[in-house]
């Protein structure tokens, strides 16, 4: 497959100011002179901020690295998880075409894609919420056919069964990952036939779905806000070295600029389709910790009872602390928030409409009432 830039790219790129820190640290992992070997995390970093890698990203981390443009590309393009065109909102939806999965269904998978989605992979469907492709083996193949959306895989699926899935995810919602057929694992579908001693029999999911749900974040891309990035080598982060950028910034790279603000044309469609969330916040994707307006909060739980905010689809334990450090402690607070409220919380959690789109106030709502 040919890979090649996008032909519609954004003006320029610049990291966060966390990911820029992320970013730095891992240029101190390597020896003076050798900080290209950081090349990896960092353009998935870029990847997990903007959704792909676009020419001013891959400039500006050649730039960071001391490298020319065309070594970092030749790493872009030469691997096939990093995504050099606009991918769905929602989720980029990679299937299986290799020999088990091709054997169990994939091809009946792929249809559904190309049915429910685009026809040709790495097009946008029309709404902009999805992407597809066929990628090679991903080493679940006792779980043919699979897919992987997001971070996490979902096995033995069949062709319903994916419609399904897509479905779930553009209402919103994150169906659980792993084996969609009721196995534990990989184990035989009626039970395990030898080494029984060794049945689990205690946990609902096998450890990677159990975390997937517990973190609840399979679709959202990394931004710290599911897991801290830490960065447990650099003892001071004040000594971490500024980063080699040339001071010219990132050339346009074709005559097609998005925006001036280097936002994707695929960003800024699904801006321009948010709905306004108050009055006292006329634009919450810049308002920042300014957005919305707070909510009435606790201190504590009360009859010091919080509420197992986990039950929650995508609210997983750092989220509940998280919650619960912000004065949530129950369904019933939740259940309650108001439009500039969620956009309030949003912007404390970083969420860009995650509240809204996982609907935490009907579900919270539901769990009030013991549903
Ligand atoms: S053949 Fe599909 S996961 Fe290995």
């Amino acid at each position: 497959m040919l890979r090649r830039l996008y032909h519609d790219q954004p003006e320029t790129f610049a990291f966060t100011p966390e990911n820029q820190k992320w970013a730095e640290a891992q240029m101190k992992k390597f020896p003076e002179g050798r900080q290209a070997s950081a090349i990896i995390p960092i353009l998935w970093r870029a990847q997990e901020q903007e959704g792909w890698l676009s020419r001013p990203a891959i400039e500006y981390v050649a730039n960071m690295l001391d490298m020319a443009f065309i070594r970092a590309f030749e790493v872009a393009s030469f691997y096939f998880m990093f995504q050099l065109q606009p991918v769905g909102s929602v989720a980029h939806i990679q299937v299986c075409g290799t020999l088990s999965c091709m054997i169990c269904g994939a091809e009946d998978l792929i249809g559904v894609c190309q049915d429910k989605i685009a026809d040709k992979p790495h097009e946008l469907s029309a709404d902009g919420k999805f992407s597809w492709e066929e990628v090679e083996c991903l080493g679940s193949c006792a779980n043919a056919p699979m897919a992987q959306i997001g971070k996490d895989y979902y096995e033995d699926l069949t062709a319903e069964r994916l419609r399904e899935i897509i479905d779930e995810l553009a209402a919103g919602r994150v169906p659980t990952p792993g084996p969609q057929n009721g196995r534990f694992a990989a184990e035989p579908l009626k039970g395990l036939t030898s080494l029984k001693d060794y049945d689990s029999g205690k946990t609902k999911y096998n450890a990677s779905v159990q975390l997937a749900t517990d973190i609840g974040d399979t679709v959202k891309r990394i931004d710290g806000t599911e897991v801290p990035l830490l960065t447990p080598w650099v003892k001071d982060a004040k000594k971490v070295a500024a980063p080699k950028t040339k001071a010219k910034a990132a050339k346009p790279a074709a005559d097609k600029p998005v925006d001036q603000t280097g936002v994707t044309k695929q960003q800024a469609a699904a801006k321009s389709k948010a709905k306004p969330t108050g009055k006292s916040n006329p634009n919450p994707d810049l308002a920042g910790e300014d957005a919305g307006s707070a909510p009435e909060t606790l201190t504590a739980p009360r009859d010091g009872k919080a509420d197992d905010l986990k039950k929650i689809s995508g609210v997983g334990p750092k989220l509940e602390q998280v919650l619960n450090e912000l004065g949530f402690w129950h369904f019933d607070q939740i259940a309650k928030w108001t439009e500039a409220e969620i956009a309030w919380v949003d912007s404390r959690l970083k969420f860009k409409g995650r509240i809204a789109r996982d609907n935490w106030m009907a579900q919270a709502a539901d769990l009030a009432k013991g549903a």
